[in-house]
């Protein structure tokens, strides 16, 4: 997924500020129970050639920080 690319990259993919600092990006391994992994999709085109969010990731990201027509939740993004 793109979160674990970021990691193994050690790209912080973390954009949301309702967490503290030192909570480490993707704190629930990518078992859809958190928003950190949050990521914003820049290219739209891109975005468009995503699978469709499932009603989980939808109901995650409503909590995302800062949600836009292009977030998703990177440990579900492949
Ligand atoms: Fe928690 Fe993606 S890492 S939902």
């Amino acid at each position: 997924s793109m979160l674990e690319a970021a990691h193994q990259n050690d790209i912080d993919l973390e954009v949301s500020v309702t967490f503290p600092a030192n909570v480490m990006s993707g704190a629930c391994e990518g078992s859809l129970a958190c928003s950190t992994c949050h990521v914003i999709i820049m290219d739209v085109d891109y975005y468009k050639k995503l699978e469709e969010p499932t009603d989980e990731e939808n109901d995650m990201l409503d909590l995302a920080f800062g949600l836009t027509e292009t977030s998703r939740l990177g440990c579900q993004v492949i």
